[in-house]
């Protein structure tokens, strides 16, 4: 894609999650109005789901009617085609259970890719005033302020965010977190794939693993700690833009640890599939 196409891309990506980030917190601050529903088992859908990704969507289309759309609460969407070599990976509401529960620890991610690679992402923390981005080979910001991974190789003091579902067994989830632990690292569950990586960009924590989660969540995320210097492992590879992966991110001194203790990460995959 052409440098002009991109940053006419990159405007409206900081402008709609702008717009994004206002609506869901005026949602957020009316309880009343949430809506809240049962997807399935421990999977929350609200109001503003479907508010925020429809305005995001419109917005897109407007601008840019032949980029291919995929948004969480929608699928595949929008005016263009999903093997278009543009397309907007949205979840509207990322940690919808915490919103659901007035607990504010949710966001909004936008992510953007072009060529198969992700080149623009955003991700916003309504309740937080916080908005996290990215350029492909223009590092990644927290507002304002450049963003820099962690630079700790000593696992007695990382925090490692594993994120969990009912898409995988427990008894995966447990027994990663019994390594996580075994090994010397204390770790977090804070309900929001996407600020899980945004923090881990910031430096916040040291690693966001999750043993499947889905594109939407960390289209935008993983590019932020790419940008920020930091390692991830090949989440796009096969299908994972219709079926999800297992995700690993973290500071580049903790990467041969956390993908021997995760399995997330390896060249074979074989421990992937044995631990899930
Ligand atoms: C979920 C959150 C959660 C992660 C799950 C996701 P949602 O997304 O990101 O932290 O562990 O895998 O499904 O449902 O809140 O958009």
């Amino acid at each position: 894609m052409k440098k002009e196409d991109l940053d006419a891309r990159e405007q409206l990506l900081i402008a709609v999650t702008r717009e994004a980030s206002e609506l869901a917190r005026r949602l957020y601050l009316h309880p009343e109005s949430l809506g809240v529903k049962l997807k399935g088992k421990q999977d929350y859908i609200t109001v503003a789901d479907g508010e925020v990704e429809r305005l995001i969507v419109s917005r897109i289309a407007e601008r840019f009617p032949e980029d291919a759309v995929l948004g969480e609460e929608g699928g595949a969407q929008g005016t263009g085609d999903a093997r278009s070599d543009a397309i907007w990976i949205i979840d509207p509401i990322d940690g919808t259970a915490n919103f659901a529960h007035r607990i504010p620890h949710f966001s909004i991610s936008i992510g953007f890719l072009s060529g198969g690679e992700p080149q623009l992402g955003t991700i916003a923390a309504p309740m937080y005033h916080e908005v996290f981005r990215a350029r492909r080979g223009r590092g990644a910001f927290c507002n304002e302020r450049r963003m820099q991974v962690a630079g700790s190789a000593d696992i007695h003091r990382a925090i490692v965010e594993l994120g969990w579902s009912v898409r995988r067994p427990a008894r995966a989830y447990t027994a990663m977190l019994e390594r996580v632990l075994a090994a010397g690292a204390t770790f977090l569950r804070a309900g929001s794939g996407a600020l899980g990586l945004a923090y881990v960009a910031d430096g916040r924590t040291h690693g966001y693993c999750e043993l499947h989660i889905n594109a939407w969540d960390v289209a935008a995320g993983l590019l932020l700690v790419r940008e920020a210097g930091g390692w991830t492992n090949d989440f796009f590879a096969g299908a994972a833009l219709a079926e999800g992966n297992p995700v690993l991110a973290c500071t580049p001194a903790l990467k041969e640890a956390l993908v021997a203790i995760t399995g997330v990460g390896q060249a074979t995959g074989k421990l992937e599939r044995r631990i899930t």
